[in-house]
């Protein structure tokens, strides 16, 4: 599928489910190949991203089975209605099932062959906390977006460790080999909020010999954190700083059994489609509000949008919700910086959808980060917006929008970003006339089955 086009619809309306989320989807294939012994993985995205992360996995030495979609109504005696009711939507979207025979810490093996991480930024970043800690030779790389992402990033610190890597462009960019072993602790300021850097400076710590302590300049996401304390790492959090404690004596991480929820990001379409098309009314079920995820709840909360969180409760330590919402009779514009930026990261390419039907100017700034993700994606969204007839200006930290524009539908351009593709499909079904989205197939990334998705809620594409 080479393009796409859709058209304008009438009305959004139904309960749906969106894939599982995709950071813990990574981490659960990743810490339960170190953990000690069997772990069980279910709703594990099946997206082109965590299965590039199941390899890397799988070329270390790792034996993962995989157990598709087993509808399991176990467990549902002597419990109460209302969860019985909760339990049988959540059967709904039950995903595939992982079974991984972790290593333990020390029991990868050097790998035959060259791992590449595709498209993944979380795979080769936290792969290669492991790889550092490692005493094997290795070498990872990706496709041509990820061989064009900064990795001095984790690179530097890791040398720091007392890794061994060299990588092109004086260790910068991947493909970049690791000699690994031997690391000790470091104490870090981070220069950039990122999930992916702390937690491959996390994953290196558990190799280290010392305390390591590792420091972000805003709260990135912290799934890494919740997961490694619940398997029995010694870490303590206070503030923007983590401190990972090297026990020798007792070193394992336990196995766990995990369900993962589904993933806010990817919800983050659906709520933007219904709030914007009107006569809508969604209900996403078991989504994952994690508070370092949903900064796009806050900001809509202020732009006037009729979202509410019903349901609430904890998945295997992730709060989940299911999200109710409704068109929007008016959104107001906003003005957002630096401070709620990571726990929005993913969703600037849809807050500039949003922003563009607010009333008045939108500023979203301290947004540098978006220059090199898996596209640039300011510069992506600046673009394609204005083939729409956005008014949009581009800043080097973010964008200004002119709310209430009349869409226009175009031809716009995915840059192969699935998060790009997935937006501006949402501006198309509230453009007039016809939007073809160029390069639509990246959406595996992270959503299989998006457009049979919409096509689902009664929308029609052409
Ligand atoms: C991710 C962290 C974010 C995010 C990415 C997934 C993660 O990157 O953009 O899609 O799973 O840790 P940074 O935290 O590096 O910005």
């Amino acid at each position: 599928m080479d393009k796409l086009t859709l058209s304008k619809i009438k009305s959004l309306k139904g309960e749906l489910t969106v894939p599982s989320d995709k950071s813990i989807s990574h981490r659960s294939v990743i810490f339960a190949s170190i953990a000690q012994g069997k772990s069980v993985v279910r709703n594990f995205l099946r997206a082109e991203d965590p299965v590039s992360t199941m390899n890397a996995m799988r070329a270390l030495g790792v034996e993962i089975e995989e157990v598709k979609r087993v509808e399991s109504r176990e467990s549902k005696v002597n419990i109460s209605k209302s969860i019985i009711s909760s339990r049988a939507s959540e059967e709904k979207y039950k995903g595939d099932i992982l079974i991984i025979h972790g290593k333990g810490l020390h029991g990868l093996k050097e790998p035959f062959d060259i791992i590449n991480c595709g498209n993944s930024g979380t795979t080769i970043r936290l792969l290669s906390g492991i790889l550092a800690g490692n005493p094997f030779f290795s070498v990872v790389t990706g496709d041509d977006s990820l061989k064009q992402r900064p990795m001095g990033r984790i690179i530097k610190p890791l040398k720091e460790m007392g890794a061994q890597i060299s990588g092109r462009s004086n260790d910068s960019y991947p493909p970049f080999a690791v000699n690994g072993g031997g690391l000790r602790a470091i104490d870090y300021k981070m220069p950039v909020a990122s999930a992916q850097v702390k937690s491959c400076l996390m994953l290196a710590a558990l190799y280290a010999q010392g305390d390591t302590t590792i420091t972000e300049p805003f709260k990135s996401r912290d799934h890494t954190e919740r997961m490694l304390f619940s398997m029995g790492a010694d870490i303590e959090i206070e503030g923007l700083s983590i401190k990972i404690k090297h026990n020798p004596t007792n070193s394992h991480l336990n196995p766990f059994d995990i369900t993962v929820p589904s993933d806010f990001s990817s919800a983050a379409f659906f709520i933007a489609a219904a709030l914007l098309v009107p006569n809508s009314e969604i209900l996403i079920q078991g989504v994952g509000i994690n508070p370092t995820r949903t900064g796009l709840l806050s900001v809509l909360n202020n732009m006037g949008a009729p979202i509410k969180l019903e349901n609430i409760r904890d998945i295997s330590g992730e709060p989940v919700a299911d999200i109710y919402c409704r068109s929007a009779e008016k959104l107001y514009a906003i003005n957002i910086g630096k401070e709620i930026m990571p726990s929005l990261i993913d969703e600037f390419p849809i807050l500039c959808v949003l922003a563009s039907q607010a009333e008045g100017i939108s500023e979203i700034r301290g947004a540098e980060e978006l220059r090199v993700k898996e596209s640039d994606r300011i510069k992506a969204m600046v673009t394609e917006l204005r083939k729409m007839d956005i008014e949009i200006e581009e800043y080097p930290d973010g964008v200004q929008i002119r709310g209430g524009a009349e869409l226009k539908g175009s031809e716009v351009e995915s840059y192969g970003d699935h998060r790009i593709a997935m937006s501006l499909s949402v501006a198309g079904l509230i453009a007039e006339g016809a939007t073809t989205i160029l390069n639509p197939a990246c959406v595996d990334i992270s959503f299989p089955g998006f457009y049979e998705k919409l096509r689902l809620l009664e929308i029609k594409l052409r």
